[in-house]
């Protein structure tokens, strides 16, 4: 099968959240099961220090904006058999020192700079010499794409149009502009209506995607169900209660090749589920890096986030004092909203030998703290699927986490499962329920055999990418085939 992705964020190339690892083990995955794929992507600013540079296809684009045309060249990668990168050089657009915003916020063209890296992708779309049988959208970065596609097909002549996914990650970033942004998609005004991309008076790209695509998915069963109902469907869930047959939830995978706890070039030492010495190793490690006293002993909790709203800082950062008036240390890596970030700063100051916190994006780190961490808070208000918890449980890190989307899908609790249970659940979200689950920790942690029974059903549950790259595969397999008919 031909696929092509398009995504705004691509791991290793360009990351600010989930999507980029997800997108990146979806197109090594299928590349690797026998599929051709392409990935298109912005060619960002920190992307000119490749070396050696990306080479440039012999194929420049000229794409109308509204009323400018901008054109773009495309340069080139292909990092494993059958799997090319397509990134869309377009400097105007996108070398900026952030993918979407800088210190002052959201860049105030990203309706301009989205349509256009959208319409680039439907133009390889209609034009590779491979022909992609799908295209695969990912967020409302590329939720013109499947519109642009219904468009051309119907008004401009292209006659065997691929068939479109467009995957969910988030319904909360819903790319909403002006309508008078309208005009840079170029498309005509009878789109905009609430059946079509027009959401109470102006212009979401994420609804395009929702609307014209063939088909749509989210990262995660429950989240799948959670976005039908007016808690979480953000506006939304009418539109996907409608849309319910044409939607499905498949949980992320983990790419193991890379979030692993042997041979990991980030770790000072190798462990496994039947060698958890090193994992000792490396929470001294981390303690030290973090200028916190080491300790074997103290139970060792962990966090690495986007510090946004959804990620739970309203619940977690009231809990954090009760939490180390125990025995108990605090490590978090994170950035975002500085609310969040003065408030965690101001606890690591009170609190300097039990929590320690950096602000930034520091991969290295984070696979640091997922080693050395015996637990792994994640008390998100939402989440589509949650990569980080995934990880915790390779890394023996027990996930604590609020019960919900793919966090409910993905980690189980002793209520639920007395065999499988491989971390702590809790439901209201709020700072007291939060903390009674931190309490949970606390007292398991100096079980070592229970702590140990936990910790292995964690690293050894399998979250692989096989599985997950199976249940697109079989999608994508069910479009082309409709699409043949
Ligand atoms: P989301 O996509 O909502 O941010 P996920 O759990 O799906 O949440 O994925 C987050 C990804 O981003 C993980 O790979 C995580 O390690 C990474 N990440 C988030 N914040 C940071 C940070 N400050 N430094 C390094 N990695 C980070
Ligand atoms: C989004 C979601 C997160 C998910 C990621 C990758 O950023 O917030 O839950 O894991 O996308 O799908």
């Amino acid at each position: 099968m031909r696929i092509l992705i398009a995504s705004s964020e691509l791991h290793p190339y360009s990351k600010t959240g989930g999507l980029a690892d997800m997108v990146g083990a979806l197109g090594k995955y299928l590349a690797r099961a026998g599929h051709r794929v392409g990935i298109v992507t912005p060619y960002y600013r920190h992307l000119r220090s490749h070396s050696p540079p990306f080479p440039i296809l012999k194929w420049a684009m000229d794409l109308p904006v509204g009323s400018r045309v901008l054109s773009a060249r495309v340069r080139y990668h292909r990092p494993a058999p059958r799997l090319t990168i397509y990134f869309i050089e377009q400097p105007f657009q996108f070398d900026r020192d952030g993918l979407y915003g800088d210190e002052a916020g959201n860049y105030p063209d990203n309706a301009e700079r989205f349509a256009f890296f959208s319409k680039a992708a439907v133009h390889l779309g209609r034009y590779l010499p491979w022909q992609p049988e799908i295209v695969h959208a990912h967020d409302w970065q590329t939720g013109l794409v499947p519109l642009l596609i219904h468009h051309q097909h119907r008004t401009d002549g292209w006659i065997r149009p691929p068939a479109t996914l467009f995957t969910i990650h988030n319904l909360a970033y819903q790319g909403i502009f002006p309508a008078s942004q309208l005009a840079c998609t170029n498309l005509p005004g009878d789109y905009f209506h609430p059946g079509g991309i027009e959401f109470y008076g102006q212009v979401s790209f994420l609804k395009a995607g929702l609307v014209y695509a063939d088909y749509l998915s989210t990262v995660s069963p429950r989240y799948a169900r959670e976005i039908l109902e007016p808690e979480f469907g953000c506006g939304f869930d009418g539109l996907l209660r409608q849309r319910q047959n044409a939607l499905v939830g498949i949980l992320n995978g983990v790419d193991y090749s890379e979030w692993k706890t042997r041979r990991n070039p980030h770790l000072d030492a190798s462990y496994d589920a039947r060698h958890l010495r090193g994992k000792t190793i490396n929470k001294t490690a981390l303690q030290k890096e973090m200028g916190l006293p080491p300790d074997p002993d103290i139970p060792l909790f962990g966090n690495i986030s986007r510090l946004a709203d959804q990620k739970g800082f309203d619940i977690l950062i009231p809990a954090l004092p009760h939490l180390v008036s125990e025995p108990a240390q605090f490590v978090a890596l994170g950035s975002g909203d500085p609310r969040f970030e003065s408030a965690l700063l101001d606890l690591a100051r009170r609190h300097p030998d039990r929590i320690a916190v950096r602000i930034g994006f520091d991969t290295r780190l984070s696979h640091r703290i997922e080693a050395g961490a015996d637990f792994f808070v994640m008390p998100s208000r939402f989440e589509p699927s949650g990569l980080n918890q995934l990880y915790s449980l390779r890394y023996g890190a027990i996930p604590v986490v609020r019960a919900t989307g793919g966090l409910d899908d993905s980690v189980v609790d002793i209520t639920e499962d007395l065999d499988r249970v491989n971390g702590i659940k809790f439901h209201d979200y709020s700072a007291p329920a939060l903390l009674k689950a931190l309490h949970k920790a606390l007292a398991l942690h100096p079980k070592p055999r229970l702590l140990e029974f936990y910790r292995v059903n964690g690293m050894e549950a399998d979250f692989s990418w096989r599985k997950t790259a199976a249940d697109y595969q079989q999608i994508y397999d069910r479009l082309a085939g409709q699409k043949r008919a």
